[in-house]
């Protein structure tokens, strides 16, 4: 039968992970729905966009030029939470949109709501095709992408756990200052537009900030 299971949190909760892991274990398909804002960001900056524009008049074709890339974005997400692929253009970049270029920039793609509602649209489709049965995470899934899903959690962790997780994530090559740009700089930039630092009416909090990886794998599946 049908189970979509919506996971939304900040970076750093490690709601990606956790997540792939418990597609395994349930049996279902894996959307990352950050791997399609990221893949998004990265064919802005390879068709040229400048996404660090500064004046406003810059800003308003910017965004225009975003919400174009959105709809014609030839990209093909893989579902499989064994083997994750993103490709674009026939090029595999699975790998490049987790660096901290991609990160850098990601904002200016995911706070542009015109370019998300394209986005979202694909997203559901994607869940129809998979016959819903998919986890599938984000910062809009429980609130927007599925609010109709089988069950709704909200990811969190303190905001030290998260850049600790990161920098670990990354190899230890950031400075501290780096982490926070990059997790609660970020965080706090994107939640303008979605709000997934509170539970919406609905949703189960999970906090993984005491838990390790094994352990916060078996409170998302006990929710
Ligand atoms: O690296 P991290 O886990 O923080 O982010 P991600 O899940 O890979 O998502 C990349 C970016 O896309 C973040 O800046 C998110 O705010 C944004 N995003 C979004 O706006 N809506 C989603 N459903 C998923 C991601």
């Amino acid at each position: 039968g049908e189970l979509v299971v919506a996971i939304d949190g900040p970076s750093g909760s490690g709601k990606t992970s956790v997540s792939r892991a418990v597609a395994r274990r349930l049996g279902l398909a894996f959307l990352d729905t950050g791997a399609m804002y990221r893949a998004l960001t990265w064919y802005c900056l390879d068709s040229g966009l400048d996404l660090a524009a500064a004046t406003a008049a810059a800003d308003e074709k910017l965004a225009s030029d975003v919400v174009e890339a959105a709809v014609e974005l030839p990209l093909i997400m893989g579902l499989d939470p064994e083997h994750e692929t993103v490709e674009v253009d026939g090029q595999d970049i699975t790998a490049v949109i987790r660096d901290p270029r991609i990160s850098a920039a990601v904002s200016a793609v995911a706070t542009n709501t015109a370019a998300r509602a394209v986005l979202v649209e694909r997203q559901r489709r994607l869940i129809e095709q998979t016959g819903r049965r998919v986890v599938a995470e984000g910062r809009d899934i429980t609130t927007v992408v599925a609010p109709d899903a089988t069950a709704r959690i909200l990811l969190t962790a303190s905001p030290e756990a998260r850049m600790g997780r990161r920098g670990h994530q990354l190899g230890g090559t950031q400075t501290d200052a780096d982490l926070h740009r990059q997790v609660v700089q970020r965080d706090a930039r994107d939640s303008t537009v979605v709000d997934f630092m509170t539970a919406a009416a609905g949703v189960t909090t999970v906090d993984s900030t005491e838990l390790d990886f094994a352990q916060t794998v078996d409170a998302v599946i006990d929710v």
